[in-house]
């Protein structure tokens, strides 16, 4: 079976297989950024199952665009706390791999103080509550560039294996791609090729940071479901221009990756599925097209068996991250590997007290899984 066979990336990296453990706050660090005890030990746990590669909770790169209470890569401050996360994530010999991130106009005024958030147009996202952010000068954009490639170096110097931008899910780097959020006319923003601009910038910045013989790699969003939104076309083209900036992968995120077409974001774990047949328009197979093999192309959503992950490599992927089935049940992989599929939990236990011992969760993300109904499944 493909998923179980190793990779060779574009930097030379080998991936043992092509499991992946998806990104995952915890909204559970230290409030200046370092990473907790907690959090070291919801990982180890998780990747000592034998991922392929282990990618970090989404690290901030600059202290204005924190969206939850995570782990930083925003200065030297940080570079211990960030060796012991590489340490913490490969100590089954798994890739570790940081994510890096700017909140842009979804930061949290609670973490970064009334009135400072910025972003790439003073437009509020449609998230209930959600404040209005004033537009980034064009200093500010170089600079937000600038803090990228040094979140990345930071990374190098850390010893992680690679560096993936977030460059998905409604933050930063998506907002200057989208046109809902980016209404800039100068170099950043406008047509579609300018809004192209600051990921493609960021992706130079961080390769140039990491070296050719790090990873690099990019999460995007496929499409946006609002109609003034981008659409598949739109992101196939950027997925083009960052595949000619050498980078090792490309990681489209969905939440579920049978998906095909634009639809409210669904964050019910075991919710309807939209699709189950393989669909022809799968954004998965219309990327991994386009890429043509010159990056490999990681999907993600509603990962759950080993079937699922053979399933998103049929559509083109050639590995796949898994989110809430490695939260819910921390030996996940070792059952999908041993063939005792049927043993996998399929919830966090009924009693919330149980929760943060039997599952190494750290408290503060129980609660923040929690807040969200359906998001994770109970038992
Ligand atoms: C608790 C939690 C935290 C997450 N944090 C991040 C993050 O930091 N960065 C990111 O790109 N995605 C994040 N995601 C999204 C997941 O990486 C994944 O794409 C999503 O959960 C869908 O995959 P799944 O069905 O396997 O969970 C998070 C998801 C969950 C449940």
């Amino acid at each position: 079976m493909v998923a179980w066979s190793s990779l060779r990336f574009n930097s030379g990296r080998e991936i043992a297989n092509r499991f992946v453990i998806a990104p995952l706050t915890t909204d559970a660090s230290h409030e200046d950024g370092t990473v907790a005890e907690e959090e070291l030990e919801f990982v180890r746990r998780r990747a000592a199952g034998g991922f392929g590669a282990v990618i970090s909770s989404a690290a901030y790169v600059e202290d204005d665009g924190r969206s939850w209470q995570g782990i930083g890569a925003a200065h030297e401050g940080h570079l211990s706390s960030l060796q012991r996360l590489a340490e913490a994530m490969r100590a089954a010999g798994s890739l570790a791999i940081l994510q890096i991130y700017d909140g842009g106009r979804i930061s949290k005024p609670e973490l970064i103080g009334e009135n400072r958030m910025r972003a790439p147009s003073a437009v509020a996202s449609l998230r209930p509550g959600a404040r209005t952010p004033r537009a980034m000068t064009a200093d500010e954009v170089e600079h937000l560039i600038a803090s990228f490639r040094k979140a990345a170096s930071l990374a190098r110097k850390a010893g992680f294996d690679g560096v993936e931008i977030h460059g998905a899910n409604h933050y930063a780097v998506h907002q200057f791609f989208s046109p809902r959020a980016n209404h800039r006319t100068d170099k950043w923003g406008g047509t579609l090729s300018k809004r192209m601009n600051f990921p493609l910038a960021v992706a130079q910045a961080v390769r140039d940071a990491v070296g050719p013989e790090l990873i690099a790699g990019y999460r995007v969003t496929p499409f946006e479901a609002e109609a003034d939104g981008y659409k598949l076309d739109d992101a196939r083209l950027l997925c083009d221009e960052l595949a000619k900036l050498n980078l090792d992968y490309i990681s489209v995120s969905l939440d579920d990756y049978r998906k095909s077409r634009p639809a409210g974001e669904t964050r019910v774990y075991n919710g309807p599925v939209e699709q189950t047949e393989v669909p022809a328009e799968s954004p998965i197979t219309e990327i991994a097209r386009v890429i043509a093999g010159r990056s490999a192309v990681m999907a993600s959503g509603g990962i759950k068996t080993c079937a699922d992950a053979e399933g998103a490599i049929a559509l083109g992927a050639d590995l796949v991250a898994v989110g809430r089935a490695v939260v819910v049940d921390p030996e996940w992989l070792a059952k999908v590997r041993s063939r005792d599929e049927a043993s996998i939990l399929a919830g966090l236990p009924r009693d919330e007290r149980e929760i943060a011992g039997t599952s190494s969760i750290p408290p503060r993300m129980v609660e923040y899984l929690l807040s969200r109904p359906g998001w994770i499944p109970r038992l």
